[in-house]
């Protein structure tokens, strides 16, 4: 007989712990002396920081679940992911690095766990104000200890809606004609932040290019609340690509699909 499998709560309980330590390594070590380094260009940083995060929480998930695979942004997770069979975790270590190093707020700690290739559990860390957004699925979305409703199902009228910066300044007329609808446009620069700020009620959207560990614990957080995780254009999202993401309302959704078709 082989070893007894954790169980998906009890990997809920010990993944929340990591995710809180990330969280308060990251809040620690903010006003200190860290290396930070340009990625792509001047505008996409990594810090020793996210680093260490990675590398803590992935060394967390290796001994409490050693058969699962991790897909992680900064390089320490497992090569080469073409599959989602059994357990895959994604990490992302700091959301909003920018944020971090130039705001020392809106930033998060995001982590979440896919089986066979479906959203199980979803973390959120909003470290400043020390909310944990998380889910299990079947189990509802809890704000620390307290249990989230399902926000109203507005319209594109009556909905803050948040964009990142490259589809904002995209010239493309679709996006422009979604933007003039809401009725306001916000960019706060995590998407983690703006993915909790849809699933509490306080925007009816968020759209943006998202890689796969941008949108996983949102994308579980989301839909366990009802709400709509699709590619702009409706098609359902392939979670190892980057994908054009729409994360709103039904309403806001059949809305934009109107402005767009
Ligand atoms: C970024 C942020 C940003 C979004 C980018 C992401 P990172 O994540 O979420 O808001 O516009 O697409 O890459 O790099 O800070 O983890
Ligand atoms: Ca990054
Ligand atoms: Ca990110
Ligand atoms: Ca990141």
């Amino acid at each position: 007989m082989g070893e007894k499998m954790i169980s998906i709560k009890e990997l809920d309980q010990q993944a929340q712990q990591i995710v809180r330590q990330a969280g308060q390594n990251a809040f620690e070590k903010m006003g200190e002396d860290y290396q930070v380094d340009i990625k792509t260009n001047y505008t996409d940083l990594v810090t020793t920081i996210d680093r260490e995060n990675e590398q803590l929480i992935n060394n967390q998930l290796r001994k409490i679940d050693p058969d699962s695979q991790i897909l992680s942004e900064e390089g320490f997770g497992d090569r080469q992911i073409t599959n989602m069979q059994g357990h895959v975790w994604i990490v992302d270590p700091i959301d909003g690095t920018m944020n971090f190093v130039k705001q020392h707020n809106n930033f998060a700690v995001m982590l979440a766990l896919y089986v066979d290739g479906s959203p199980v559990l979803g973390y959120i860390l909003d470290v400043i104000n020390g909310r944990l957004y998380h889910g299990r699925r079947g189990d509802g979305v809890y704000v620390n200890d307290k249990k989230i409703n399902q926000p109203a199902n507005l319209g594109l009228r009556e909905s803050l809606l948040a964009m990142n910066r490259t589809l904002t300044l995209s010239g493309n007329p679709s996006l422009k004609e979604i933007a003039q609808e809401a009725i306001g446009l916000r960019m706060y620069g995590s998407a983690g932040i703006e993915m909790i700020d849809v699933i509490t009620g306080q925007l009816g959207a968020y759209i943006s290019n998202l890689k796969p560990w941008d949108l996983a614990a949102g994308r579980m957080l989301a839909e366990e609340l009802g709400l709509v995780v699709k590619s702009i254009d409706g098609r359902s999202i392939n979670v190892l690509s980057s994908n054009l993401v729409l994360v709103a309302t039904r309403q806001v959704s059949r809305d934009i699909r109107q402005i767009i078709n």
